[in-house]
């Protein structure tokens, strides 16, 4: 048995004549957390689908769970969890009722046995008749999660499954997918906007216009980014970045709260920079590790440019 749970390789998708995948690789080991992220139409869904077996790939080829993406499909379904973009519930039934249906789609054994387990694992017993559409963002993830994780599958690719979601919420969520990794095994695929769920994630895969910009550890990624970053805090920052703008050595000055981060590669002209604007001693800089989002604006940046290099 391979010891990948997701082994795909040139992973190309077409619609009409637009390029929605271009020439995607993905391994991920069995029992690994795997971020997936990327800008809106850079290709999350599309590739999770093409990997679950929903979608033929135009090009490429792989296996998930070590079955055929195209010609296995239905072994993948089997021990799959995929929990869709956008995932919705009959609103008028209850807890217990929608992962009652759910079970019978599946054809589950003992059904009340293994409905009452999933409530019980994922805490919904209490709530079990509460009807889902009067449910909260937070209640109703946890809901669909129990859906998708009655049969006890080997592999969960979730697609955004925290959006919108407030952030305590989305923390249970995420120490609900912890749990499954660490107590069964299960190995998960989850696409995310959220930063900060990036960085619980073992590796992530950072995707722009259908192809993969880079993959790593948070701490890779930010490395090979090769940015650094000062961070100043304080009442006198307020308008510094314009004073950045076109200045030699920043490559951006963004506010994050009530602290100004400027970013560059090149460490000797940036704290130039960086001095130049605190001549007067007013502002006090701190180098800080370049945070994730700016890592891959830089690098998207960067990967944009060289594809202008190759067209031309
Ligand atoms: N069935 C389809 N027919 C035609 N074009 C499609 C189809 N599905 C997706 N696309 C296009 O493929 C591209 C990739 O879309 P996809 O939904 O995979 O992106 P995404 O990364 O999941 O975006 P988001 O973050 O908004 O969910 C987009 O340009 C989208 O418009
Ligand atoms: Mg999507």
């Amino acid at each position: 048995m391979s010891a990948l749970a997701i082994d795909v390789r040139g992973l190309v998708k077409l619609f009409g004549d637009k390029t929605a995948v271009q020439d995607v690789d993905l391994q991920v080991p069995k029992g690994e957390v795997w971020g997936f992220l990327g800008p809106n139409g850079s290709g999350k869904t599309t590739t999770i689908r093409m990997i679950c077996g929903l979608l033929h790939p135009t090009e490429g080829e792989g296996t998930a769970l070590g079955f055929d993406i195209i010609r296995q499909a239905r072994e993948i379904k089997l021990r799959t969890g995929y929990m869709i973009q956008k995932f919705s519930f009959w609103q008028d039934m209850t807890i217990r009722e929608n992962i009652e249906f759910v079970g019978r789609l599946y054809r589950m054994p003992n059904l009340k046995e293994t409905v009452d387990r999933t409530l019980a694992d994922l805490g919904l017993t209490n709530r079990q008749k509460q009807m889902a559409g009067a449910l909260s963002g937070g209640w109703k993830q946890r809901m669909a999660l129990a859906a998708i994780s009655m049969h006890d599958p080997e592999l969960l690719l979730l697609d955004e499954p925290t959006a919108g979601v407030d952030p305590q919420a989305r923390r249970d969520f995420w120490d609900e997918i912890h749990r499954l990794t660490t107590e069964k095994g299960v190995t998960v695929f989850v696409s995310t906007h959220y930063m900060d769920e990036a960085e619980r994630c073992d590796k992530i895969v950072y995707l722009a216009a259908g192809r993969k910009v880079t993959e790593g550890t948070v701490a890779e990624i930010i490395a090979r980014s090769g940015l650094h970053t000062y961070r100043a805090e304080g009442t006198g920052i307020r308008r510094l970045a314009r004073q950045f703008e076109a200045m030699p050595g920043v490559e951006d000055a963004s506010y994050f709260g009530a602290a100004l981060h400027v970013s560059g590669t090149d460490p000797a002209a940036l704290r130039r920079a960086v001095d130049r604007v605190s001549e007067d001693g007013r502002v006090q800089w701190t180098e800080v590790r370049p945070s994730l989002e700016d890592a891959f604006i830089a690098m998207t940046q960067r990967a944009g440019v060289d594809a202008r290099f190759a067209a031309a």
